[in-house]
């Protein structure tokens, strides 16, 4: 087996499972922004509707948040011009790359990810098996693309070793070196960004309380009102990093004020030590409406065109097609399916 270098391109998805959250945001969207606007390598962004529906999703719901990502990664700045931005469902072909997948994959490696077990709980008997094999489609929408750089917050590393592993795997049984083995990008001061009620929690939209997390959709007297009431400590903010280390929620709005003002912890600490939070919350409050009304505005204002959001993911789709239809064509041949005459 030769050793094939690939391309670098970027590659990430998003769910559209409810409204985006600012650990979306900060984890995930603000980094895929810059590695668009850097240049150096093609970056393709998807709403990824078939991993949505591994839990019940009620469709008029699921079409309203599949638009409605779509305006948060513009509103965000993705430029539809500048990188491939669709839904997955559009694209045929992860779906049918996936399958292959689920035939390289070992159920034990499935049986062993953490989001399973959160997600499948003590009723796993009840769980989709879409569920459980949702790690194989999130290889295929890597390797549909041959992509090789795939930022994600801290959350999907776990899935994306098993997507190095299933690449290591195909490659071995075929003895081919076709698909690159994935670089996850978890960089900046939000790779892991906490529930404002819980520092032991991950921010989620899937939290019951709203109050635990700032949605991209939230007006700016909503994010100033929940991170006033943000859960922390009493004890006044320390003179280094290492003076949080016990103090999660301290930690976390120190690193979402880091992030937003896109600078690291140290510096954060190094301009607020010794304030207390009934002053350094209403300067976070005042720094996150500044970045993130802008967002929210301008996604109402994308969604007043739907038909303008269509076309933009369909034209995304067209385009991602271009780069899937061929690595799938050529995934069928080495596995040694027969090509129909003509096709
Ligand atoms: P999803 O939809 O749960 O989250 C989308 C992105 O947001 C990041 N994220 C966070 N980052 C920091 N702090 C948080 N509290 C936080 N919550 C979410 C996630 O890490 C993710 O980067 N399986 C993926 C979607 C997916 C995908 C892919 C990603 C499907 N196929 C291929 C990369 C490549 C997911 O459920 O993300």
């Amino acid at each position: 087996m030769t050793d094939v270098v690939h391309t670098p391109r970027v590659f990430s998805g998003i769910q559209p499972s409810g409204g985006l959250t600012l650990g979306n945001y900060l984890g995930a969207m603000k980094r895929f922004v810059q590695l668009q606007d850097a240049g150096d390598m093609p970056t393709i962004f998807c709403m990824v509707d078939l991993h949505a529906i591994t839990v019940w999703q009620e469709p008029a719901r699921l079409r309203h948040a599949t638009r409605e990502l779509c305006a948060g990664f513009i509103a965000a700045g993705i430029d539809p011009e500048k990188s491939i931005l669709f839904n997955q469902s559009q694209v045929p072909e992860h779906a049918q790359l996936a399958w292959i997948f689920n035939c390289v994959a070992r159920m034990g490696w499935m049986g062993r990810m953490t989001q399973w077990k959160d997600k499948a709980g003590k009723n796993s008997e009840n769980a989709s098996l879409g569920l459980f094999a949702y790690p194989a489609l999130m290889a295929a929408d890597i390797m549909i693309y041959h992509a090789t750089h795939v930022p994600v917050g801290e959350d999907q590393k776990q899935h994306l070793e098993l997507a190095r592993d299933i690449a290591i795997k195909f490659n071995n049984d075929y003895d081919v070196s076709f698909f690159p083995v994935v670089e996850p990008l978890i960089e900046g001061a939000a790779t892991r960004v906490m529930s404002l009620r819980d520092g032991s929690k991950k921010m989620s939209k899937s939290d019951p309380s709203d109050m635990s997390r700032i949605n991209l959709t939230d007006d700016a007297d909503a994010i100033a009102r929940k991170i006033r009431k943000a859960k922390t400590d009493p004890a006044p903010l320390p003179d280094s990093v290492e003076g949080l280390a016990d103090r999660p929620e301290a930690r976390n709005l120190v690193n979402i004020y880091a992030a937003l003002a896109d600078t690291t912890a140290e510096a954060v600490i190094a301009d607020h030590a010794g304030q207390q939070f009934g002053t350094f919350k209403p300067s976070l409050a005042d720094l996150a409406v500044a970045k993130l009304d802008p967002i929210s505005r301008e996604m109402a204002r994308l969604m007043q065109d739907v038909d303008q959001i269509d076309r933009i993911l369909g034209r995304g789709a067209e385009r991602a097609r271009e780069i899937a239809a061929p690595i799938l064509a050529q995934t069928y041949d080495i596995v040694g399916m027969v090509r129909a005459q003509g096709a």
